[in-house]
């Protein structure tokens, strides 16, 4: 009669202890140590390349003694800046310099200090590692450099038939597809983790979008404008593509993505009435979701009203982005980001004032590359030592909330699809690198 409790008790902790034991399995055996899962492509280096013959070396400035311009264009690339990039050691030391971030950003064998020998069920952390004797640090520093994209067993491998060099080419027309980009812009996601897409999985929203690939827009339109040049002192003058990668980092190609229109009812207010403005933002010049790649990435868009000594009488913040889950999984709750050609509309009202004002709403919109708090814990924890800005306004306006709205209303400038099959050199300007590292 009295054992009943007791065994009851028995199994509670029976029960206590395999949930534990349950537990730790899944923490240490099955929940990936990085944010990503491996896929044949990246979880190994791209092996050791030999120096093709006639040059002196596979180091980006042995290729910038001939190919001068595309060498100065990619060294203001984020390519260039794959490894030195402060955002990306920071989060390095953040996943204790785990040695797989480097088979992407660092890619070739030469560029790593150790060689992984195998990698027992597919964990990163368990993998063995031997010192690499052709570890070449200067080649490091390059990150996605040169022969990452052209170099394989001594040859130099380009979009052309025909070309006549002093080192051995041959023609491969993967460089006038999309796979160039593959292996990198799409990183998977592992078991126990639930992503929509992987992180930096700018490809499968590409490949979901079949509407810029009827338009024959690949991911080089957009981010290596067509240009009419030599490749090299001497060479015939050919149709080739700037090695510029503009991105993120970089405002000006934000701005190219997003169009932007205001829109108000009444479109003249008067003293006591109600206004609603709406903001349209249309994802105008992107081939995939903006924003895409690290889940970091999102646009705020911010309403604030002020009066004439520039008090805020009230405002509001939106949010384009994903909301994930970190811990205990990877869970992906919410993604809002847009579509290619996707517009989506913001709406805000105000009552004003009985009194004829000056009351104005300050409309913006910003590109975020972290968080403000990501961005601390970078600083505080990780070493993060940059003044690289990680925050950009790329839409701000000011209205007047009285009569006089309309008129600021009809100047705005029209914003019509800008589909960049080949952006204005204007528009791309080299950015300027020294604040990094
Ligand atoms: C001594 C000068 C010189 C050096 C150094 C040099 N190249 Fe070249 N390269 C040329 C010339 C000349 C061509 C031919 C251009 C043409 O036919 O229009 C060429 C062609 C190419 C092509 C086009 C190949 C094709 O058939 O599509 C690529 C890609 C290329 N080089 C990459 C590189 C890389 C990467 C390096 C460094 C590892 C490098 N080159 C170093 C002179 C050089
Ligand atoms: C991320 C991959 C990648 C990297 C890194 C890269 N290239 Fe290229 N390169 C390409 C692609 C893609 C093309 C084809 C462009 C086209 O369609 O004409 C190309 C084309 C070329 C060509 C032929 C001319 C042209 O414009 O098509 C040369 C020469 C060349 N690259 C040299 C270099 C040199 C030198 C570097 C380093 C300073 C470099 N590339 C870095 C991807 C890359
Ligand atoms: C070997 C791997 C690799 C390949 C191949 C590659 N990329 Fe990248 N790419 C990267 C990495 C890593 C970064 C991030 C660098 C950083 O911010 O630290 C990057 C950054 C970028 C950015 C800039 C994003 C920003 O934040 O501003 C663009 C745009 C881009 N890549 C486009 C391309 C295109 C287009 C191709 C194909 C022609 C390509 N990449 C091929 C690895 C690669
Ligand atoms: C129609 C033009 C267009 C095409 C096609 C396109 N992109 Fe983009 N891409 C943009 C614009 C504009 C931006 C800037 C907006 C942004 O960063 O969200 C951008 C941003 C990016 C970024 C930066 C993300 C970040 O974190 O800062 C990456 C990486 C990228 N694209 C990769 C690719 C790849 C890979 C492809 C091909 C699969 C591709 N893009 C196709 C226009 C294009
Ligand atoms: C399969 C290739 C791949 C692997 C592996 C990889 N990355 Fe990246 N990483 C990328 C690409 C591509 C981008 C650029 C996408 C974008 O701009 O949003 C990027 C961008 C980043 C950025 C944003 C840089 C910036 O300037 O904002 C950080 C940080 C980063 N990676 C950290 C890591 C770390 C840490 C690891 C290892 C745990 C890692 N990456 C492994 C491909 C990779």
């Amino acid at each position: 009669m009295i054992q009943k409790p007791r065994r009851k008790g028995l199994w509670l902790l029976g029960l206590v202890l395999i949930s534990c034991v349950g537990a730790y399995y899944v923490y240490t055996e099955i929940r990936p140590v990085v944010i990503f899962g491996l896929r044949d492509d990246y979880a190994h280096a791209i092996p050791f390349q030999k120096t093709p013959h006639g040059l002196e070396g596979i180091s980006a400035k042995d290729c910038g003694g001939c190919h001068k311009e595309i060498y100065e264009e990619w060294k203001t690339s984020m390519h260039a800046h794959a490894y030195e990039d402060p955002f990306f050691q920071a989060y390095w030391k953040k996943d204790d310099n785990i040695w797989v971030c480097l088979n992407c950003h660092t890619p070739l064998e030469n560029q790593q200090p150790t060689l992984i020998e195998n990698i027992p069920d597919e964990r990163v952390e368990k993998a063995t590692q031997i010192p690499n004797p052709h570890y070449d640090e200067n080649l490091r520093q390059e990150g996605v450099t040169c022969a990452v994209c052209h170099v394989r067993n001594g040859v130099i491998y380009g979009p052309f038939d025909d070309s006549v060099a002093p080192h051995p080419t041959e023609f491969d027309p993967a460089f006038r597809t999309t796979k160039v980009c593959y292996r990198c812009h799409n990183v998977v996601a592992g078991p126990l983790q639930f992503y929509n897409v992987g992180p930096c999985g700018t490809y499968p929203e590409y490949e979901g979008t079949f509407f810029m690939k009827e338009k024959g827009l690949i991911c080089q339109s957009c981010h290596m404008p067509e240009v009419t040049r030599r490749v090299a002192e001497g060479a015939p003058i050919r149709q080739g593509r700037r090695h510029l990668w503009r991105g993120g980092h970089d405002p000006e190609m934000v701005k190219r993505a997003v169009a932007i229109q205001v829109q108000a009812n009444p479109p003249a207010p008067m003293p006591g009435e109600e206004v609603s403005l709406t903001v349209t933002l249309i994802n105008a010049g992107a081939g995939h979701k903006i924003p895409t790649g690290d889940p970091d990435r999102h646009f705020t868009v911010e309403f604030v009203v002020r009066d004439q000594d520039k008090n805020v009488l009230a405002q509001d913040v939106h949010t384009i982005g994903r909301w994930i889950l970190w811990q205990p999984f990877i869970l992906e709750m919410y993604d809002n980001r847009l579509l290619p050609l996707a517009s989506r509309d913001y709406a805000f009202t105000y009552d004003l004032p009985k009194e004829p004002s000056n009351v104005v709403v300050d409309i913006r919109v910003r590109y975020h590359i972290l968080t403000d708090d990501q961005h601390a814990m970078l600083r505080e924890k990780y070493e993060l030592r940059t003044n690289a800005p990680y925050v950009f306004t790329i839409y701000e306006r000011s209205f007047p909330l009285n009569t006089h709205l309309a008129e600021v209303l009809d100047a705005q400038p029209i914003t019509p699809y800008r589909g960049c099959a080949s952006p204005p050199e204007e528009q791309l300007p080299l950015l300027n690198h020294t604040t990094l590292g």
